[in-house]
């Protein structure tokens, strides 16, 4: 591997090997969404807790400082909405140029397996990597299933991964499922991080599935509402920074929220 592409992944995948992205890329097709009406205010009280920060072009020159000492994957597929006709008919975005300006240490895109647009998300993705790999920048695969949240079986997301990472994705994101998790993980042979998806109803579902990803083979997560959409955002991310970086089980994670939360951690 060449020594840029080393490099960038060192910066996004700790020393431990692990990671916590976090993503306010939600915009890109869903617009102001709850809680990330303003995302600079949204990240500032968290992100010194993050690896990375995950977010489109525009949201990166408006709302961040330029001086954030945290690296940056570009979102750089989009060009569908939530009131449009089909959120997998995405396009590429962002040209080489732009990432390389806006010194991005990764791009993501997303890919749309089993739906109308499968063919076109691929061949983006493939086009993508190739276009990166020159200057060694890293693509992480972001394996999306749109509005179809019962696709996320782990038959499903092993699909999904392994066609990702065999198209040249360095890193996949993807979804946690209960069942098998491990041989979504097993049959992908770059890292796999975890997305959280929708709200849950409670901190402790998120403190759970993210530590049997972990225990699963996941590097880390990818994992945004489920933090900066609850009451307490800073005891959430501290709380699963723990378990991704210290091994806290859940229990202890639980913990360290709740002193988080009353002020005494
Ligand atoms: C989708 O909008 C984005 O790709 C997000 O980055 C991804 O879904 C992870 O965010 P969350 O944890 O909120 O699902």
């Amino acid at each position: 591997m060449e020594w840029g592409m080393k490099n960038r992944l060192s910066r996004l995948i700790q020393a431990d090997g692990k990671a916590l992205f976090l993503p306010i890329d939600h915009g890109y097709f869903q617009g102001p969404t709850h809680k990330l009406e303003k995302p600079g205010e949204t990240i500032k009280p968290i992100v010194q807790y993050a690896d990375a920060i995950m977010l489109t072009r525009g949201v990166l020159r408006n709302c961040v400082n330029p001086a954030i000492p945290k690296p940056v994957i570009l979102r750089v597929s989009g060009g569908t909405s939530v009131v449009g006709e089909d959120l997998a008919n995405e396009a590429i975005t962002t040209s080489i140029q732009e990432i390389i300006r806006l010194n991005a240490s990764a791009v993501s895109m997303s890919v749309f397996i089993g739906s109308k647009y499968e063919h076109q998300s691929l061949t983006n993705l493939a086009n993508l990597v190739d276009v990166c790999e020159d200057y060694g920048i890293p693509v992480m695969a972001v394996t999306a299933v749109g509005r179809e949240l019962e696709k996320r079986t782990a038959r499903y997301l092993a699909l999904c991964c392994r066609i990702a990472a065999e198209l040249g994705a360095r890193v996949v994101k993807t979804y946690y499922c209960e069942e098998n998790f491990e041989k979504v993980v097993e049959g992908c042979p770059v890292p796999v991080v975890i997305a959280g998806g929708p709200k849950t109803e409670t901190q402790r579902e998120v403190f759970d599935f993210v530590y049997d990803g972990m225990q699963k083979g996941a590097i880390g997560v990818n994992l945004g509402r489920n933090i900066w959409q609850t009451e307490h955002p800073v005891a959430a991310i501290r709380a699963i920074r723990a378990i991704i970086h210290d091994n806290y089980t859940p229990e202890e994670a639980q913990s360290l929220f709740e002193q988080v939360k009353a002020g005494k951690a």
